[in-house]
């Protein structure tokens, strides 16, 4: 019998390891044969450890289970017909699970993250097969076709990106995928890789061959242990079977991927910051122009893309620009992973195509709050991300809706937060934040957020009261407009937001 147990962080954080061993050596003491796959996780991580059992009539699951749970589910008839209150049925009519439109998490939690021949038999490889039979123009404009914009938050549409690099002449040209995923609630990046990271191998090998690139990086954040393990295996994997290194899959084309982890700096993640680092140079963010496309890593012109932008381009290729385009709304076409985070009943990874309202995520996908206490707010696209009340909840997922908003959706993590919150706290919290990431290269960022959480200090202890919230606000504005990356230059929108739609937060004396 195969019985699937997840290595995925997530649920090795709610006893995964523990039940896997379990579950083995409970087997062996009753006499049963069973193959244990670590699979990674379908994202439903309110059901983690969700252990699985592979039956004639499809998978049928098992979670939370504890470790100590597990000699009264075998009991109750595991591995065959189990009567256990943990057993969830067929995972795959789990509602949660069968009202998303998967595409890049279409194959988590169902294979074995690390074997070639279950990413085969799952549809791996096939869009790499069709961009091998294309000409680079081809690649390009499937993609851009499709209406794909990168999905590391600043939704920039990744044909145009290709596009650039692919037009410039240079000896060397390089991919680097963006896996340093620092955002508060967001986990989708490090799902993917632990869980399907051919896939991302993948998307990256159909990058190379569009623009004409012959290495690439993935640089990831060193608090990912697991994720290191599984994608460095990956690599190396791939590689020994010829989808990497010299002449890929006798296609005479030349493409290798380094795996370099950061160390801890959120600036990181900022495109120009993660160049200077994998150069060996403190994580600082570089002028803008040159842009990366023209003159990136090492000079040189680079595609710097995030996890989920590369990961989504194996299915467009296999399906075509159109099929992705078709899904979605407005400018903001396919899917995106959301990540439902905080003070939630249900939280995990929804891919859904974009149009879902939040309202939607919040209730029906997620349940409401894990409190039972009314959600008061929410905050979308990590800590630079807006507050949002529960008035602007019937918002739908779409990058210019949040725009006319004030708010982002980033890389689409969400946090909840019930009634008992205290916003101008969030808000000074945003704020300090961003002095202690601050790479420190422009006043308004590295000055502005200490005197951020100075003046906001002063609000909440009724010092001047308007006059300091004045200064606040003109404080933010100086960050909005003089900042040189995002860091300094959206602190202001959790800031602002928590000002204008939970005002009587900061009228109330510590
Ligand atoms: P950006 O808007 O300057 O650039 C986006 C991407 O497009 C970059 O890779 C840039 O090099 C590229 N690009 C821009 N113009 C191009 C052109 N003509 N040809 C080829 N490539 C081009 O955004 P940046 O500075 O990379 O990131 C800032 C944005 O990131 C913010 O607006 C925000 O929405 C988002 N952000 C998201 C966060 C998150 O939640 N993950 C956190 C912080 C920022
Ligand atoms: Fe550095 Fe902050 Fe300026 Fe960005 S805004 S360049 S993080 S000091």
């Amino acid at each position: 019998v195969r019985i699937y147990v997840p290595c995925d962080t997530s649920a090795v954080a709610c006893g995964a390891d523990r039940v896997a061993e379990r579950i083995e050596s409970e087997a062996r003491l009753r006499g049963f044969d069973v193959a244990i796959v670590r699979n990674g996780s379908r994202g439903t991580c309110w059901l983690e450890p969700l252990v699985e059992v592979e039956t004639a009539n499809g998978r049928i699951g098992f979670g939370p289970i504890d470790a100590d749970e597990v000699p009264a589910l075998f009991d109750a008839g595991f591995p065959g017909a189990c009567s256990h209150p943990s057993a969830v049925g067929r995972v795959e009519d789990i509602d949660w699970l069968r009202n998303q439109q998967r595409i890049c998490f279409a194959r988590n939690g169902i294979t074995d993250p690390l074997d070639l021949d279950d990413y085969r038999a799952h549809g791996g490889w096939k869009g790499l097969e069709r961009a091998l039979a294309m000409v680079p123009p081809d690649i390009v404009q499937a993609i851009t076709e499709s209406g794909l914009r990168g999905r590391g938050g600043a939704a920039f549409p990744c044909g145009i990106k290709w596009k650039t690099v692919a037009d410039q002449l240079a000896a060397r040209k390089f991919i680097v995928c963006n896996a340093d995923e620092g955002d508060s609630g967001t986990f989708s990046d490090r799902m993917l890789m632990e869980g399907d990271p051919y896939r991302l191998i993948e998307g990256m090998l159909i990058a190379a061959l569009a623009v004409g690139a012959s290495q690439g990086y993935v640089y990831l954040r060193s608090e990912y242990p697991v994720a290191h393990r599984i994608l460095g295996e990956a690599i190396q994997r791939a590689r020994a079977a010829g989808w990497l290194g010299a002449d890929v899959q006798g296609s005479g084309r030349t493409f290798d991927i380094d795996l370099r982890l950061g160390a801890g700096a959120y600036i990181c993640g900022e495109e120009t910051s993660l160049l200077e680092s994998l150069e060996g140079r403190r994580g600082q963010v570089r002028y803008k122009p040159p842009l990366p496309a023209i003159k990136g890593l090492f000079g040189q012109p680079t595609v710097v893309n995030n996890v989920i932008t590369l990961a989504s381009v194996p299915d467009i290729l296999v399906n075509g620009g159109a099929w992705y385009r078709d899904l979605g709304t407005g400018r903001s076409r396919g899917t995106l992973p959301i990540q439902l985070a905080g003070n939630i009943r249900r939280g995990g990874l929804i891919e859904v195509a974009f149009g879902v309202t939040l309202r939607e995520l919040l209730y029906d996908y997620g349940g409401g709050s894990a409190s039972g206490r009314p959600i008061r707010a929410v905050q979308v696209g990590g800590p630079l991300g807006a507050y949002l009340p529960e008035s602007q909840f019937d918002t739908p997922i779409d990058y210019e809706a949040f725009a006319a908003i004030d708010a982002l959706l980033g890389h689409g993590g969400i946090v909840v937060f019930d009634d008992t919150i205290d916003m101008a706290e969030q808000a000074r919290f945003a704020m300090e934040f961003c002095a202690i990431e601050s790479c420190g290269k422009c006043t308004p960022c590295r000055i502005g957020s200490t005197r951020g959480v100075e003046v906001i200090d002063r609000i909440r202890k009724g010092v001047a009261r308007d006059a300091n919230t004045d200064l606040l606000r003109s404080l933010c504005d100086t960050m909005l407009h003089g900042s040189l990356c995002a860091l300094g230059g959206l602190t202001p929108l959790p800031v602002l937001s928590a000002l204008r739609h939970f005002p009587a937060d900061f009228a109330r004396d510590l």
